[in-house]
């Protein structure tokens, strides 16, 4: 394995190793991808303001999220499909993330299930849950999160309807992956893939074929997916879930502060400002941009995270240093784990650790948990200054 220095190490060597198909479904935003673009090119126009002669002795990076505590305020992020990008992908990356400390977010569309994360790990994960029609599967899901002992919910409310991902349905996207020719010959290419993916069961949505009602084998997961989602979701629905879920619950997928507050009124623990990392409203801001309208809305009153876009330790800075009380990678440690499994995730957070604390050292800071908007510099109009 070649020295990995940066995130886009990972994401090259990832590019080679795992099929097209899984590589495309990570990279790439809706539509015309604009907004999947400026998440991260957006934290470009922030800048660090350099000190010197200030002692940087000491660095600390370990913060709490939701009252839990993390070696840095770094979650890994919710992502379907996971154990496609490396065999028992979510078993893989929870154990990275276990080791760091820092939080693991399951996805309802991952392949492994909840217990099969739950059985391979040592410490509590947290469970990502959307927002479907069916109440019974809902609450079965809850308590599943509950037996496993996931010590969050995050209930993900800005995927009511798909935005389409042009690649995904050239490619035939599925899981297990639809064989033909052309995914069969790129998918020869990925040996060591391959090989991974003949040692493990766990090809299907694990959380869902043998749960949901009518959903007792791959075959019947696309009809069953079609028609799960909620498209009346509302806010008074929203509340349903709460009482389903008695733990610490995290709302993600907020853009706007007027949603900000309804998060706060429903009795959430936490907000993530998320674009769901451009793949939903092309055209969207970019989160970072969204994110000091919202801090100053919600932010004395509720702890408000945030992801999309991010691929740095400088951009979990800029976000920290702009209020968000914690962060979430999701693309960063896909790459990772295509790249070399759980060896790889590690990778990831060790870039982005290392790049945090010298960066925050660098700014003249020595605490995650001490930071404030004096270290940037924000391009006047940055957060919008738009036409009522
Ligand atoms: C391949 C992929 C699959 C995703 N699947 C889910 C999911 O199942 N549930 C969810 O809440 N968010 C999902 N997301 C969104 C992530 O949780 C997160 O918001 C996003 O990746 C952050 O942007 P970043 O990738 O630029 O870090 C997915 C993102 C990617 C890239």
């Amino acid at each position: 394995m070649p020295v990995i220095t940066e995130i886009e190490d990972l994401r090259r060597i990832y590019k080679r190793r795992v099929p097209k198909m899984f590589f495309d479904y990570t990279e790439s935003g809706s539509w015309t991808e604009q907004t999947f673009r400026e998440n991260s090119s957006d934290f470009d126009k922030i800048y660090l303001r350099q000190r010197v002669a200030i002692d940087m002795e000491g660095r600390k990076t370990a913060s709490q999220m939701i009252g839990q505590n993390v070696s840095m305020p770094v979650a890994l992020a919710p992502v379907g499909l996971t154990g496609m990008q490396h065999f028992d992908g979510e078993i893989k990356a929870a154990r990275a993330a276990e080791k760091f400390g820092v939080p693991y977010s399951l996805s309802t569309m991952s392949i492994c299930s909840i217990e099969d994360v739950a059985e391979n790990t040592s410490k509590p994960f947290w469970m990502q849950v959307y927002t479907l029609k069916d109440d019974d599967f809902m609450q079965r899901l809850f308590d599943r999160a509950k037996d496993a002992k996931c010590s969050a919910a995050i209930i993900t409310v800005d995927l009511q309807l798909l935005g389409q991902r042009h690649k995904d349905v050239k490619n035939g996207l599925s899981a297990p992956p639809k064989l033909t020719p052309a995914s069969v010959a790129n998918m020869m290419t990925k040996v060591q893939w391959g090989l991974g993916m003949l040692q493990t069961k766990r090809r299907f949505f694990g959380n869902i074929v043998g749960h949901a009602k009518g959903v007792k084998d791959p075959s019947s997961l696309s009809s069953w997916t079609a028609q799960a989602f909620d498209q009346s979701l509302n806010w008074d629905r929203i509340r349903e879930f709460r009482k389903m879920w008695d733990g610490p619950l995290i709302i993600k997928g907020i853009m706007d502060p007027r949603d900000a507050l309804e998060a706060l009124n429903v009795g959430a623990d936490a907000i993530i400002v998320s674009n769901h990392g451009g793949r939903q409203l092309d055209g969207a801001l970019s989160s970072i941009r969204a994110l000091a309208p919202i801090m100053d809305a919600v932010g004395d009153k509720i702890e408000v995270h945030l992801d999309s876009g991010i691929r740095s330790g400088q951009d979990v800075l800029k976000a920290l240093a702009m209020g968000a009380k914690g962060t979430y990678i999701g693309r960063a440690y896909v790459y990772g784990l295509g790249a070399n499994g759980e060896q790889g995730v590690t990778d990831a957070l060790n870039v982005i650790h290392k790049e945090l604390e010298v960066s925050m050292g660098l700014c003249g800071r020595t605490d995650v948990n001490a930071l404030d908007r004096d270290i940037l510099m924000i391009p006047k109009g940055f957060s919008g200054d738009w036409e009522e």
